[in-house]
């Protein structure tokens, strides 16, 4: 049976024969010179409460860490060539800037204990940054912070290959924490776009969701403990390897997801589920959202327990990963609508069964019009290199508008028409022109977790742009009661908007978490709350 449905949804094997091999996902963007970043988001004022940095400080950072892990420029008595900071002061969509002249990158977490009791002690504003690949202007500083790179701290702990416990430094890119459990049979429980550069630090301090968490849940689930430093340089030892621990508050919770607000992870026990040995992967064309919601259902009833991914994108999503990426569309012609089925199981022939029944049944239930389902690993590699490049061909097509919401699958893809119909208005926007300041509006995300990213691409960033949507998207995710934050944070970028989603209650308790665990307000300032 499966192989009449291959032969129906299988366009041709030239098609594939074209698509180049997936290319390992980008530090990416070029950092732009400061005039390119207009004065369209509004800078908090820097808080004198803060330190000035001196060479009296820097000086200081010389006794605790080996001067090959101190960055800083003349302003600070140091010799380093300030473009040589640029990459820490700019965030991967080229949006947020600050203007820090000294980055640290201890080498281990009792240098960053040492750094972090000095700071507190002195008042010195400090960013802990990671990949530094976040979206939402949380890694990189507003002012004159001091850059806490966790980079040189990347070595992988311990690893129990029976129950497939990981303990790690922060600083792990999550790529190479993949492979290291590959080799071992084993997966990480997340994956995302930005995975060759991103550090598992980072992933937990944002609460990364990503591509798998429809099978294996969030990081609330899969980290088992964390090893932290407080601003105060205390080390919190709560690395635990235990799949059960009841003995009281769960702490480790609160640093997932604190976006370097309470304090620096620089240990992670992660555990990371056994490798599937049958992996199948199609994408389908689909004619319009609704379609896209009846897929999904079916998917889950005829595939539920070997699902491991649903996402979807739109077409001007495709247009551009077409334009940038050298990627095929694996499909015959265009559609509305693409999405991507990942099924993981245990025995190839049961799964290929049941996925060649599903595309069958969505083919004559008109819910698909076309499909290709991959043949090898490396077609599977380009079909997911189509939907993770995404980000990056949006950003090679323009200053990139970035909207993370989470609200009920059924009007989750409205709010993509509604803004490019309020652009179009203001006359911003045409579609299909490139004669106005957007150049394009489209949807894509994790819609088995409810997760939308609309972006809205224009020629710069800009405040009559940016007025169009702002905060209208926010209203309209709290009038749905959604989030205005699936899965990229709060960071600089939405902290005025946290009301949108969170009670004036839970806000005023958020802020007495961050009084307690840093009292001077030193880590990661003007950010989250
Ligand atoms: P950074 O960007 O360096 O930092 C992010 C935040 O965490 C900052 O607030 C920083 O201060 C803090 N932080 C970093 N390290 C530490 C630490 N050790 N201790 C305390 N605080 C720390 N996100 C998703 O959720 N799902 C996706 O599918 C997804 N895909 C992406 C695809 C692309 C191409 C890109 C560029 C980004 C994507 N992201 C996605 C954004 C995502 O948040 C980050 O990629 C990732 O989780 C951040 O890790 P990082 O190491 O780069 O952290
Ligand atoms: C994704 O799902 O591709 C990421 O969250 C990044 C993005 O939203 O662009
Ligand atoms: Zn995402």
């Amino acid at each position: 049976m499966l192989a009449s449905v291959r032969a129906r949804i299988i366009p041709t094997r030239k098609a594939s024969a074209g698509w180049t091999a997936a290319t390992k996902p980008l530090r990416g963007q070029a950092v732009l010179p400061l005039s390119v970043f207009a004065s369209f988001y509004h800078k908090p004022a820097r808080s004198e409460a803060f330190k000035r940095l001196s060479a009296e400080d820097v000086n200081y950072f010389k006794t605790i860490l080996p001067s090959e892990t101190i960055l800083a420029t003349p302003a600070v008595g140091g010799t380093a060539d300030p473009a040589e900071l640029d990459a820490f002061n700019a965030d991967w969509l080229n949006k947020y800037r600050g203007n820090s002249q000294i980055v640290l990158r201890p080498k281990s977490t009792e240098q960053v204990a040492a750094i972090l009791k000095y700071c507190s002690d002195n008042r010195v504003a400090v960013v802990p940054q990671g990949g530094n690949t976040g979206l939402v202007g949380g890694s990189v500083p507003v002012h004159d912070e001091v850059v806490l790179s966790l980079r040189n701290m990347s070595k992988v702990r311990s690893y129990d290959e029976i129950s497939g416990i990981l303990v790690c430094d922060a600083g792990c890119v999550l790529e190479e924490l993949e492979n290291y459990v590959a080799e071992r049979g084993h997966v990480m429980p997340l994956d995302l776009g930005a995975k060759g550069s991103c550090h598992i630090g980072g992933n937990v301090a944002t609460n990364a969701g990503g591509i798998k968490l429809l099978r294996y849940g969030s990081l609330h689930g899969s980290v088992l403990g964390l090893e932290v430093v407080l601003p105060d340089g205390t080390v919190l030892d709560n690395l635990s390897t235990l799949r059960k621990d009841n003995t009281g508050y769960d702490l480790k919770q609160l640093f997932i997801g604190s976006e370097g607000t309470l304090g620096v992870i620089t240990g992670v026990s992660v555990v990371t589920p056994r490798r599937s040995e049958a992996v199948n992967v199609a994408v389908l064309g689909v004619p319009d959202y609704s379609s896209v919601q009846r897929a999904f259902k079916l998917t889950r009833q005829r595939c539920g327990e070997v699902l491991s991914a649903y996402e979807f994108w739109d077409a001007s999503s495709m247009s551009a990963v077409l334009k940038h990426q050298d990627l095929r569309n694996p499909l015959s012609s265009e559609y509305p609508f693409y999405v991507l089925i990942e099924t993981s199981g245990s025995n190839k022939d049961h799964d290929d069964e049941k996925l060649g029944g599903l595309l069958e049944e969505l083919m004559e239930e008109g819910v698909v019009k076309d499909g290709a389902l991959a043949q090898d690993d490396s077609q599977i590699a380009r079909m997911w290199s189509m939907r993770e490049g995404i980000p990056e061909s949006l950003s090679k097509t323009g200053a990139t508008y970035k909207y993370d919401i989470s609200i009920p699958i059924p009007v989750l893809y409205d709010i993509v028409g509604d803004i490019a119909q309020r652009l179009e208005k203001a006359n911003l926007y045409k579609p299909g022109s490139t004669s106005y300041p957007v150049r394009l509006v489209c949807g894509y995300g994790h819609i088995g977790d409810g997760n939308l990213h609309l972006n809205v691409v224009a020629e710069r960033f800009e405040d009559k742009v940016t007025k169009i949507f702002e905060p209208y998207v926010y209203e309209w995710v709290s009038s749905h009661r959604g989030s205005i934050s699936a899965e990229h944070g709060v960071g600089l970028m939405k902290r005025d908007y946290l009301g949108y989603s969170k009670s004036p209650s839970m806000i005023e308790y958020m802020k007495r978490i961050k009084d307690l665990f840093d009292p001077n307000h030193i880590l990661n300032p003007y950010k989250v709350v």
